[in-house]
């Protein structure tokens, strides 16, 4: 049975620059909440209640997201502000977090070969602190299920469009007659386009035999000078390798990369609409502003726009933003 996740979240977060100079990527809101507070969550559900989050220099606020936070909460007791403090609490009370710094940003398989002693031998799962998966779904519990059966090391795969594919590690599979997962066969971090094996990308969610410790600590600086995850996993796939193998499970649902800009606005947005709160009144304003900036032309910004005060929103009743 897998206990423990790993949740690497030192990376520099250099695609939010200059939002992640002094704030880690991990917190930046998806409306009320950080987008790694969601990914604890998930690992939550999945039954990993022993999580070691990865984090680096400057990375403090993290810890302090998911502690006590008595002087807060003494106030909001103090003005009866119950849903407030419970959101508050929630925070700190969501699993047994540890934390251990990486010294430097050498890689995400740097960054998981830092917790080989928490770890202590027995599969775990990885989930990166800046992807957001749909919490309908069942991936992470589809992968553990895929661990068991195959013994070896899991990922997460995701169809994207060939131009794509270049962003990401990237996966040759055979067919596993019979299974949930398909066999990886190669693996290859960021490829061109053309070199592709494949448009099978691996996205923030692994499910590792603790052999993936070994293979890290023999794996040399790849891509961007890091230790890539993707290469020692690569060791264990290729044919001849004497490990257990690296197997993949196809996720077809919604997926965000919080770390980068157009996905995280993405994200904020979609999870706004779907809120009971203010979705609808959301929904009505981005209608009412997409029509706007379509049909006004240069006039959007001289006085018909939802963000004056005049025009066609003079009123505040008639005003989107109430
Ligand atoms: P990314 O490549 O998405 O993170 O790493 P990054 O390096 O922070 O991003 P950019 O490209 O500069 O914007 C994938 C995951 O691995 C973690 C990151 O925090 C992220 O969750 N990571 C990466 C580490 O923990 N340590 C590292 O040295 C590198």
């Amino acid at each position: 049975m897998i206990r423990k996740a790993v949740i690497p979240a030192a990376g520099l977060g250099t695609r939010f620059l200059p939002a992640t100079k002094a704030v880690p990527k991990e917190l930046l809101p998806v409306v009320d909440k950080p987008a790694v507070q969601y990914v604890v969550e998930e690992a939550v559900r999945a039954g990993l209640e022993d999580i070691l989050m990865i984090t680096g220099r400057d990375k403090g606020a993290l810890e302090d997201h998911f502690d006590r936070s008595p002087q807060l909460e003494r106030i909001l007791e103090c003005k009866g502000d119950v849903t407030k403090l419970a959101a508050v609490r929630q925070a700190s009370e969501l699993a047994d977090l540890h934390y251990l710094r990486q010294g430097e940003p050498l890689g995400l398989g740097h960054a998981v070969l830092m917790a080989e002693k928490h770890i202590d031998n027995e599969p775990f799962a990885v989930l990166l602190g800046d992807d957001l998966i749909d919490e309908r779904e069942d991936l992470l519990a589809r992968m553990i299920e895929a661990q068991a059966i195959s013994g070896g090391s899991v990922v997460a795969l995701m169809e994207v469009d060939p131009e794509q594919i270049s962003a990401y590690g990237c996966a040759a599979v055979d067919v596993v007659p019979g299974q949930d997962y398909v066999r990886i066969t190669g693996m290859v971090e960021k490829p061109e386009q053309e070199c592709a094996p494949s448009n099978l990308a691996v996205i923030g969610r692994y499910v590792l035999h603790p052999e993936i410790f070994a293979e890290l600590s023999r794996t040399k600086p790849g891509r961007g000078c890091e230790i890539q995850l993707t290469d020692a996993l690569q060791s264990l796939a290729v044919a001849g390798s004497t490990g257990n193998g690296v197997f993949g499970v196809i996720y077809n649902g919604r997926r965000f990369d919080t770390g980068d800009k157009f996905s995280y606005i993405k994200a904020v947005v979609t999870i706004a609409l779907e809120r009971d709160d203010f979705g609808r009144e959301l929904r009505k304003w981005m209608q009412e502003i997409v029509d706007i900036s379509e049909f006004s032309g240069p006039s959007y910004m001289s006085g018909n726009s939802p963000f004056s005060n005049s025009g066609v929103f003079a009123s505040k009743e008639a005003s989107p933003y109430g």
